[in-house]
C-alpha cells in the first residue's frame, strides 16, 4: 500500500485550526442556526417556545443542552416538506430514505446545501488519500438515497474523474474497474466483498487491481473487515459516515494515515454524545448515542437530532477536529436475546478472527420453546470444503461468542453462495420472533 498522507497544502485552513479557533466558528454559525430554524420552521418554533427556550439564550456551546432534541418520527409527521425552512422553491435537490414502515423520510437542499455537501465529500476523500487527477469509482447506489449523488459531486468537487456505476450488475463493475484502472472506490464495505468475489469468479487477482483506495460507509463495519479488504485488495480501506438527516455521506471521515476514527466535519455540524435512556449530555470518551446539531444548513436545519449510532467522541489526531469511534451499531440493531445486549458488529468481529469463515452472514432470531434464540449463518471459505473442518469452525465461532456475550448461540457454517448478497446496506440481521 502506497503512503497516502497529505502533501503540505493539501489541507483546508480549518483543518489544522486550533480547537478555540473551531469553538468560536461553531459558536458563530450555531446561533445563525438556532435562529434560522426558529424563524422559519413551526416545529421548531412550538418546540422552543414549549421548552421556554430562545435562540438568544444560547451563549455558549453547552447551552445547545437547554434545547429541545429532533427524532426521525419528526420528518416522518412532518412529511413531505414541513420541516423545510425556506421555500420550496429554493430547495435544488430532495433525497428520502427508504425506512422499513410507512412514509420515507424527505431531506431538501438548497444550492448553497449541495455546494456545501460537495466540498465536505471532497474533504473526506482528500482524507482518504484521494486527489485531484485520480479515477473514482462510485458503486453507492444513485436515485433517493444519498449515497451516490453525494459521492458524485464531491469527487467532481475534488477535480477527480468519477465513473458513476451505482449498486448491481456486479461482474460489469469488475469489468470497469479493470478497464478504467480507478485508484478509489466508494461502495459500502459489504457490497464490496460482493465484489471481491466477482473479481475471483473471474479469474483476476484483486491485488493486481488499480485501486488504492477504498471508502467504505452507509453501514457498520469493524477493524477486522477493514483488515480482511485491505489484504485482499493491497488497498485502504477509510471510513465514511454520515445521515441522510443531516447531509448525507461526508459528515465524518476517517485519514487514511491515522486509520482511528472519523473526523466529524465540525465546522457544519455539531456533536454531542447522550445517554439514550435519559437524554442527559454526556463528556467526551463516554459511549453513548450521536446528536447532531447543523451549523450552515438552509434547507433542512436540525437542531440536536437523534442519529440513534451509538460511539463515543475523542480527540482530535491527524485532524484538529473531533472524532467518533467507528460506530458500533445503531440503536435499532441491537440484539437483546435472554437479557444481553449484542450488536452484528461484535458477532462480525469474532467470525473474522474464525479461520475457515468468510465473511458473508446474516443472523437469525426465532423462538425456541418460548425462548429467544440466535443462530448465526456464515459461510465456509471456498478451500474449506471438509466437513469436520466446517464443524470445528462452527465450534470456534459458538465459543467466541459465548466468550465475549456470555449467551449461547447457534452456528451454522453453509456453502459458499448461500447468503444473500449485499449490493448496498446489507441486512445482518432476520428476526423471525
Ligand atoms: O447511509 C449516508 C451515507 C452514504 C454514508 C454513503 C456513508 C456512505 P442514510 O441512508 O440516511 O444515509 O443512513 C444513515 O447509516 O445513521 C448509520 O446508522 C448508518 N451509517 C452511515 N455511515 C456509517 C458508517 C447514509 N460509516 C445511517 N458506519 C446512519 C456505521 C453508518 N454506520
Amino acid at each position: 500500500m502506497r503512503d497516502l498522507s497529505p502533501r503540505p497544502g493539501d489541507l483546508e485552513p480549518i483543518e489544522t485550526a486550533s480547537t478555540d479557533e473551531i469553538a468560536a466558528l461553531q459558536l458563530e454559525r450555531l446561533k445563525w442556526s438556532l435562529n434560522h430554524a426558529y424563524q422559519n420552521v413551526p416545529m421548531y418554533r412550538e418546540r422552543f417556545d414549549a421548552a421556554g427556550v430562545h435562540p438568544d439564550d444560547l451563549t455558549t456551546l453547552a447551552d445547545i443542552a437547554r434545547f429541545p432534541f429532533t427524532h426521525k418520527t419528526d420528518l416522518r409527521d412532518n412529511y413531505p416538506f414541513g420541516l423545510f425552512a425556506v421555500p420550496r422553491e429554493q430547495i435544488l435537490r430532495l433525497h428520502a430514505s427508504s425506512g422499513t414502515t410507512g412514509k420515507p423520510t424527505v431531506v431538501g437542499y438548497t444550492k448553497r446545501d449541495i455546494d456545501n455537501w460537495a466540498a465536505l465529500v471532497a474533504r473526506s476523500m482528500r482524507a482518504s488519500g484521494t486527489r485531484a487527477g485520480d479515477i473514482v469509482h462510485v458503486a453507492y447506489g444513485y436515485g433517493l438515497f444519498t449515497g451516490g449523488l453525494g459521492a458524485h459531486y464531491g469527487a467532481e468537487a475534488l477535480g477527480a474523474t468519477v465513473v458513476p456505476v451505482s449498486g448491481g450488475m456486479t461482474a460489469r463493475q469488475v469489468t470497469l474497474i479493470t478497464d478504467f484502472r480507478p485508484t478509489t472506490i466508494m461502495v459500502t464495505p459489504s457490497y464490496m466483498l460482493n465484489i471481491l468475489e466477482q473479481f475471483h469468479a473471474a479469474g483476476i487477482d484483486p491485488r493486481d487491481s488499480s485501486l488504492e483506495v477504498g471508502i467504505f460507509g452507509a453501514e457498520p463495519w469493524t477493524n477486522a473487515m477493514r483488515h480482511e479488504v485491505e489484504t485482499a485488495f493491497d488497498m485502504h480501506a477509510v471510513d465514511i459516515y454520515g445521515l441522510s438527516e443531516v447531509m448525507g455521506p461526508g459528515v465524518a471521515n476517517e485519514c487514511v494515515e491515522t486509520k482511528d476514527g472519523l473526523h466529524i466535519w465540525e465546522d457544519h455540524f455539531l456533536p454531542e454524545i447522550i445517554d439514550p435512556d435519559t437524554g442527559e449530555v454526556l463528556p467526551d470518551g463516554e459511549l453513548g448515542e450521536l446528536v447532531f446539531t447543523t451549523l450552515t444548513k438552509e434547507g433542512l436545519p436540525v437542531i440536536r437530532y437523534r442519529t440513534r449510532d451509538l460511539t463515543r467522541l475523542l480527540p482530535g489526531t491527524a485532524r484538529s477536529m473531533r472524532r467518533m469511534e467507528k460506530v458500533t451499531g445503531r440503536s435499532d440493531d441491537l440484539i437483546i436475546l435472554r437479557g444481553v445486549n449484542i450488536f452484528p458488529t461484535q458477532i462480525e468481529e469474532q467470525m473474522l478472527a474464525t479461520p475457515g469463515l468468510s465473511p458473508h452472514y446474516q443472523i437469525e432470531l426465532f423462538k425456541s420453546r418460548a425462548m429467544d434464540a440466535m443462530r448465526v449463518h456464515v459461510e465456509a471459505l471456498p478451500d474449506n470444503t471438509d466437513a469436520d473442518a466446517r464443524t470445528a469452525a462452527a465450534d470456534t465461532l459458538r465459543r467466541k461468542i459465548r466468550e465475549v456475550s456470555g449467551i449461547s448461540v447457534e452456528v451454522q457454517v453453509s456453502e459458499p453462495g448461500a447468503i444473500a448478497r449485499s449490493e448496498g446496506k446489507a441486512k445482518r440481521v432476520l428476526d423471525n420472533r
